[in-house]
């Protein structure tokens, strides 16, 4: 698979460097059993996970908790997600043959009932292997309180978890596991954090990237892409993608990237309800000033949505650095991500 293939990768001739991640992700995998992969939007983290449980040859279960319902979500919809991918695993298929509570048949894999009880038995069924919750800071909508079952496991199984996040401060937040009164308190864990790609880093990449293609990318291009998509690979490999297969020029693929964007953070600030005009508001004077301090975000708000209490913006600002939309470097905040930033500016 080439560089430039938009799925998550998951093996390791198609994974681009990364080496120092990859190899505590590995460590993590063999010494360890509880493992945190976090990094904002597109920076590789699906891919880092699949790449090195491959590379360590381990079974494990994937749940992408993008695919759970928006609202609060049951258990039921959560082991729904798990039976689908149960069935998919021929090994856990012959694993949970005969577990009681578990049904196996040409339907695939279904429990009889789908409670917390027959989630924590097919948990313990699953020693040894590896469970992904990638972006669990969703799983902090589920009733049936989660965290407390991965304590559980912890505590009772040899059942390795990994969980990623891209909206990081609301990942911490469901694990919470700096806060004394928390279910998965005092659990060691191993946090494998993912980084943008350094300029020569990300140079390299589209280099071989389009070598791979058979491409001759004037470097302009080339230099032009690194301005607009930053080191964030998963940009990088959508600018790849389509300037080698759809043939457009680097601006229309910046404009179509920044419009996905602007939908992206559209609907991330879905769940704010009546509020969401001020968040809108705030990201717009944020990506305008390029860099704006605190005072100049109130300003902003009041002159066109009418007066915001300090805590009101507060929590704002709180709950979009949690979303990894932007974040605060000297008492300045700013996006964090060049094409969000672009698209707010035009279609937000
Ligand atoms: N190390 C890598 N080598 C080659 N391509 C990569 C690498 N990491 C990521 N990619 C590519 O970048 C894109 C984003 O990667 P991936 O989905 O793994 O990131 P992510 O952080 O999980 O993104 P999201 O936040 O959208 O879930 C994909 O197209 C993937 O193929
Ligand atoms: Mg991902």
């Amino acid at each position: 698979m080439p560089y430039f293939s938009p799925e998550p990768k998951s093996n390791i001739e198609d994974f681009f460097d990364m080496e120092e991640e990859l190899q505590l992700f590995l460590e993590a995998i063999k010494y360890g059993r509880f493992i945190v992969v976090s990094g904002l939007r597109r920076y590789g983290k699906t891919s880092l996970i699949l790449t090195g449980l491959s590379k360590a040859r381990q079974a494990y279960i994937f749940i992408d908790c993008r695919l759970l319902p928006q609202g609060k979500i049951s258990i039921n919809s959560f082991m729904e997600l798990l039976e689908e991918e149960l069935s998919r695993r021929s090994w856990a298929r012959g694993l949970l043959r005969g577990v009681e509570g578990i049904s196996i048949g040409s339907f695939g894999v279904r429990f009889r009932e789908r409670s917390k009880g027959r989630l924590l038995s097919l948990l313990e069924n699953l020693d040894g292997r590896v469970l992904v919750l990638d972006e669990a800071q969703e799983l902090r909508r589920m009733g049936h309180r989660l965290d407390s079952i991965l304590a559980y496991v912890y505590d009772h199984q040899k059942l390795k978890v990994v969980v990623s996040g891209s909206q990081v401060g609301l990942l911490h937040r469901f694990l919470r596991l700096q806060e004394p009164d928390a279910p998965l308190f005092g659990r060691p864990y191993i946090e494998v954090r993912l980084k943008k790609l350094e300029v020569e880093k990300a140079r390299e990449f589209l280099m071989k990237g389009f070598e791979q293609e058979g491409v001759k990318m004037p470097q302009e291009v080339i230099e032009d892409a690194l301005k607009r998509f930053d080191g964030i690979i998963g940009w990088l490999t959508y600018f790849g993608y389509a300037s080698t297969r759809t043939h457009e020029p680097i601006e229309r693929i910046f404009e179509r990237a920044s419009r996905l964007a602007a939908n992206e953070v559209s609907n991330a600030l879905k769940i704010y309800g009546v509020a969401e005009p001020r968040y809108k508001e705030a990201l717009k004077i944020i990506s305008n000033l390029g860099n704006a301090r605190w005072i100049e975000i109130k300003r902003g708000i009041e002159s066109r949505l009418g007066r915001i209490p300090n805590n009101t913006l507060s929590t704002i600002i709180g709950n979009l650095v949690d979303q990894g939309l932007i974040e605060k470097i000297d008492e300045m905040y700013r996006t964090c991500d060049p094409i969000v930033r672009e698209g707010i500016l035009k279609f937000l």
